[in-house]
Order: C-alpha cells, then sequence, then structure tokens
C-alpha cells in the first residue's frame, strides 16, 4: 500500500509532490509526508492524518527551496498513523531522507543490529530500519547509488524506496522489488511514482520499472541498473488518459463522478474489439487462436470487486465457450494447490493491475506453467506486465477507493473475452455470436438511460440512512451482483450488509429475516431460459411473508414481481448474461447515495486503501 513520488526539476518541489500525492492518496490515506533537500540540508515535515493536515502545515510553515525531493502517503503496516512513523524517514543523522511502499519483512533483525550498532529508533516503522542502513551504508560506499544498491540486498520483503541525501542535491534515487515505480519523463525535469497519475499532469512519458529495479533521476537524465549494477534497457509508454481524466470535476466525489461514467467506461472497452459483429481480440498476441483452441481449462484469479465480475465471467464464459471455468479468490488460488498444467488459461481480473494477491496468484500459475492473460484497467501495471497478454479495459482512472466503473468494464471484458474463446474454438455460431455484440454495443445508451432514472434509489437511500442492516440476494449472474452490492455498501456506510445466493436462503440465512429487514433481490430477467425467475419470485414471496422489505432490481416490463416487492427498480431489457451490466447499478448508486446520507466520505472510506499492495 501507500502511494510515493519523487521529483528531480526547477517546478515548486513541494507542490510537485503534493499534488502527486494527491492522485495516490487512494493507496493510503491515514498520513502523509515529504523530504526536499536545499540549501539548508534536508527538510521534512510528515503529519498523521490525511494530506490536507501536511497541506496546511506546510502552509503556515513553508520548506525551503529545493530542486528534489520525496512525498509519501501513507496505510499503515508496522506502527499507528502518527507523526512519527509517517515517512519519510531520516538516516546519516539526518542527511538523507527515504520514503517506502511495502514490507521489509526482516526489520525486526535489521533494526537489532542497528540498535547495536548505537542507532537510536524514533517510530516502529520497519521503514526507520531501512533509513538508518542506508545512511550507514551512504559513508560506507560516498553515493546514494551504491548506498542503494547495498540496501536492496539486505532487505527482505517486498518494497519500493525512495531516497535523498544532502551531498547530492540533484538526485533522487527509487528501487522496487515486488511493487511498483514509474519513472516520468519530462524536459528538464524527471519524476518517481507508484502511478502514473502522480505526473501525468506534467508528462505522459513514462517507463515502468521491472522487479529488482533501481532508478536514479537527475533533472537531465534518468538512468536505470538492476539489483546487480548492470545497466537495463527499457520501453516508454505514452499515457492515453490526460489529467482532467483524474480529477473530481464539478461532481461531489470522485465515486459520484465514476458512476456517472460507466457508459463511457463500457464504451471505450468495447471500442474496436468488435469487428463486423464478431470479437476481435488481436492484442492478444501470444494466446493466438490455435494456443486456445488447445486450453481444457480456465482458472480466474481476483479479489473483492474485481472477483465478483469473474463470477459473471465464470458464467458467460461456460455458456459460451463449453469449457471449464473455476474462480478462485487470488489470496486462496495458490495455498489450495490448484491443478494447472500448459493447457490452463488463468485470467487475472484488476483495476489497479497492483493488487499483491492477485499478482502472487498469476506468478504461481506462470511457475505451473500456465498460460496467462490479465483484464487490467492500469496501463503498464506488474499484472498487465507479468501476464503473457493483457486486455486493457479502457474504463479510465479510478480515483474512488471503491470500485465501480471498473466492475462493469471488468465484466464487459471478460463477455468479450468469452466470445472470442466460443468463435475461436467453434462453439457458437457467428450469427449467436453476433446477438450478444449488438446487445453489449446497446449498453452504453442503455447505461445513460438508467444513470438518468436513478433518483428513486437517492430518495429510498436517504429514506433509509439509519438502516443497520441491508441483505442482498441474486441467482446465476444475479447472486455476484447481490455480493457486489452488499460489498460497496459494508465498505463505504458501515452497516452490516450481506449478499447470498436467492436458492440457499432456505439453508440458512432466511433466519435473519425479520420484520422491517430491507433485503435487495436482484431478479432474473423472465426469458432466462432455465425458469429462474420464478424461482426467485418464490423466494420473494417467502421473506416478504416473513415481514422482509423487498426491493427488486427487475427488467423493463416484468410484471411478476409487482405484486411482491414493495419497490421494483427498473433495468432496460438486455440479454440474460449481460445483465449484471445494469442491475449493479442501483446498487452502486444506493451505496454512494446511503454513505453520502451519513455524512460518510465515500472516496476514501476508513481503512481501507484502493491498491492493496501487500499479502
Ligand atoms: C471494492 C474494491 C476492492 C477491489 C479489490 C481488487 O469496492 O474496490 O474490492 O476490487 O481490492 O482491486 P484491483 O481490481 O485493483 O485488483
Amino acid at each position: 500500500m501507500c502511494g510515493i513520488v519523487g521529483y528531480a526539476g526547477p517546478r515548486d518541489t513541494v507542490e510537485v509532490l503534493l499534488e502527486g500525492l494527491g492522485r495516490l492518496e487512494y493507496r493510503g490515506y491515514d498520513s502523509a509526508g515529504v523530504a526536499v533537500v536545499g540549501a539548508e540540508g534536508v527538510s521534512s515535515r510528515k503529519r498523521g492524518g490525511k494530506l490536507g493536515v501536511l497541506r496546511s502545515s506546510l502552509d503556515d510553515a513553508p520548506l525551503p527551496e529545493s530542486g528534489i525531493g520525496i512525498g509519501h502517503t501513507r496505510w499503515a503496516t508496522h506502527g499507528g498513523p502518527t507523526d512519527e512513523n509517517a515517512h519519510p524517514h531520516l538516516g546519516d543523522d539526518g542527511r538523507l531522507a527515504l520514503i517506502h511502499n511495502g514490507i521489509i519483512e526482516n526489520f525486526a533483525e535489521l533494526r537489532a543490529e542497528l540498535a547495536e550498532a548505537g542507532e537510536t529508533f524514533t517510530s516502529d516503522t520497519d521503514t526507520e530500519a531501512a533509513a538508518l542502513l542506508l545512511g550507514r551504508l551512504h559513508r560506507e560506499h560516498g553515493d546514494l547509488r551504491s548506498a542503494m544498491l547495498a540496501l536492496v540486498g539486505r532487505l527482505e520483503g517486498q518494497f519500493t524506496l525512495l531516497a535523498v541525501h544532502l551531498d547530492e542535491p540533484d538526485v533522487v534515487v527509487g528501487a522496487c522489488h515486488n511493487s511498483p515505480l514509474l519513472v516520468g519523463f519530462g524536459e528538464g525535469e524527471q519524476f518517481l511514482a507508484s502511478d502514473v497519475s502522480a505526473f501525468v499532469r506534467y508528462t505522459p512519458t513514462a517507463r515502468a520499472l521491472g522487479n529488482d529495479e533501481i532508478a536514479v533521476i537527475t533533472p537531465t537524465g534518468v538512468e536505470v541498473i538492476g539489483f546487480d549494477g548492470e545497466p537495463i534497457p527499457g520501453e516508454t509508454f505514452e499515457v492515453t488518459w490526460d489529467a482532467a481524466a483524474a480529477e473530481k470535476g464539478g461532481w461531489s466525489s470522485f465515486m459520484a463522478k465514476e458512476v456517472s461514467e460507466d457508459p463511457e467506461a463500457v464504451a471505450n472497452t468495447l471500442r474496436g474489439r468488435i469487428v463486423d459483429g464478431l470479437p476481435s481480440l488481436g492484442e492478444l498476441g501470444a494466446l493466438d487462436d490455435e494456443t486456445l483452441r488447445g486450453i481444457d481449462r480456465v482458472q480466474i484469479v481476483a479479489c473483492g470487486t474485481a472477483a465478483y465480475s469473474a463470477m459473471v465471467g465464470e458464467y458467460a464464459i461456460e455458456t459460451w465457450a463449453r469449457i471449464p471455468v473455476e474462480v478462485d479468490l487470488a489470496h486462496e488460488y495458490r495455498y489450495r494447490d490448484p491443478i494447472v498444467d500448459e493447457r490452463t488459461l488463468v485470467i487475472s481480473i484488476s483495476q489497479s493491475g497492483e493488487t499483491m494477491d492477485t499478482k502472487m496468484a498469476v506468478q504461481h500459475a506462470i511457475e505451473q506453467g500456465a498460460r496467462t492473460l490479465s483484464i487490467c484497467n492500469t496501463q503498464g501495471s506488474t499484472i498487465a506486465r507479468a501476464s503473457e497478454a493483457v486486455l486493457y479495459t479502457h474504463a479510465g482512472p479510478e480515483v474512488a477507493v471503491a470500485s465501480t466503473k471498473a466492475f462493469l468494464a471488468q465484466v464487459v471484458g471478460l463477455l468479450l473475452t468469452g466470445l472470442h474463446i466460443a468463435r475461436v474454438r467453434g462453439t457458437m455460431t457467428d450469427e449467436a455470436i453476433r446477438e450478444v455484440t449488438e446487445a453489449l454495443e446497446a449498453l452504453p445508451d442503455q447505461l445513460r438511460t438508467l444513470l438518468a432514472e436513478q433518483g428513486e434509489i437517492r430518495e429510498l437511500a436517504q429514506w433509509m440512512s439509519d438502516t443497520r442492516s441491508v441483505l442482498f440476494l441474486g441467482r446465476h449472474v444475479g447472486y455476484p451482483v447481490a455480493l457486489e452490492g452488499a460489498l460497496k455498501l459494508k465498505e463505504l456506510s458501515y452497516i452490516h450488509a450481506e449478499g447470498f445466493a436467492a436458492g440457499e436462503l432456505k439453508h440458512g440465512p432466511i433466519a435473519l429475516i425479520e420484520p422491517g429487514q430491507v433485503v435487495f433481490v436482484v431478479v432474473p430477467s423472465p426469458r432466462h431460459q432455465q425458469g429462474l425467475h420464478a424461482k426467485v419470485v418464490s423466494n420473494i414471496q417467502e421473506i416478504r411473508a416473513r415481514g422482509a422489505r423487498v426491493i427488486a432490481v427487475a427488467e423493463a416490463g416484468d410484471a411478476a414481481v409487482m405484486p411482491y416487492a414493495n419497490q421494483v427498480l427498473r433495468i432496460p431489457l438486455t440479454l440474460p448474461l449481460l445483465e449484471p451490466v445494469l442491475s449493479v447499478v442501483p446498487l452502486h448508486v444506493f451505496a454512494l447515495e446511503l454513505a453520502t446520507a451519513k455524512g460518510l466520505d465515500v472516496d476514501q472510506p476508513r481503512n481501507l486503501a484502493k491498491s492493496v499492495t501487500v499479502e
């Protein structure tokens, strides 16, 4: 977790760092700090609390001018979110400052060794041990680049580190091991950051560092070397969205803005990928048609909301491509010792492309010889680079911690993948595929209509702001939607919310139903071939009979739910397998509005960070 940014150049360094940290706050927001190197030496300021606390302190007492600096926004791992534990940490008697994202697993040993050598600690963090050790290594080696090379050989765990030293007032050195670091290339200025959003307003040209690499930036140049000290050539890429895409605009929250961007997220994920009514995924490169014909099993790995999109993908890929699909929470995957070989396609889903659990699952799959595809939203991200092929969702930057538009784009990415595999394997006729692609292409407009009709759910959320528990039921592809509705509500409004498969109700959860209990039911289309609609309507009757207040999410024209539900939220007609793209919208809006009505910070809910970059 944690966001880091480094700068070398002529701009107001503190302003560049604070601006970058503002973009990275989604990675952690319980404390923040900056350090610069100027005529007065290394100056730093760090504060527990959100970035605004640090900003006010710097407004009241600015740091001196400087041509280099580093900044950090924290999600606490070792030690609470206090001023002392915030980064940067100092070494070499205050001549060096260091920030860190990740976990240093051998920090206790290092701490003991450093204490023995006479160093004193002022924080509870693992990072301070690295700062003090780097200081000692700098004295030994004489420059920051060599000291960093020596330091990385002493650390275990996963980390991105950035450091500056008084003796080298135009150098920022960064190192990464199992944790992201990107370089931004400007004219007479260079950047280092966890994510391109921190510097995209200054330059769109970026390079993602590979694992075990060190970058040394000065205003005029960038050097990248491996942990063995050898130079590493690498490619740059151009970020395809501009800084405005990561700004709130006139919206009350990033989440509200991002929900409003659902139609574009879906349209952009589809763009160029349907040609003459058929999926066209030439970008899959190494996963060519012959390879896909040879696959006999698909495993999808992801966490949280992305895992719910994976569940939708499971239904679609099995139905269309007639190939067995398993979905695993990425953190469980390798521990269950899954059966994986070179005929297994492992698809990882990740908005950030940096989720450590998902990354480790991909690594496990690669070690077992699987073929790998990632569906990611963030260009140049670690998971995207680790996989053989990547399908970018192009949903645009998602800043709010709670994932919304990315979920829709992930589902659409999986639907396209399923259709592509079905076409290659010949399990669907072109005509049947065209029926689906036509429905997919209709989704952006349907989403626009749907979003314009959310007044009712807003009123409902406001009316329910004191509610303490909400249940969500769904079946088939409505089941992951129910899980997603519950996750979004609990993470944003801190109330009890649970999602169940409606068929599971009588096996236990029905005991939770008491008079007044609010239950959202995601109702399958009456056109669903297996007659699920009638079964879910029966479920509604069963819970109504026990006093539940039922809010149904049902397709337009479904009259059968009317007599039983207390309220019906309508979604436009689409194919049953595509329904999650529409039925999730009222649930996202409900969570957003209820949390807003409770006066909570919807963009930065407590205890969370957007990218979970530790296991
Ligand atoms: C919930 C949410 C999380 C993420 C999960 C995976 O609203 O956003 O559950 O979906 O942490 O993140 P990514 O997709 O970045 O791997």
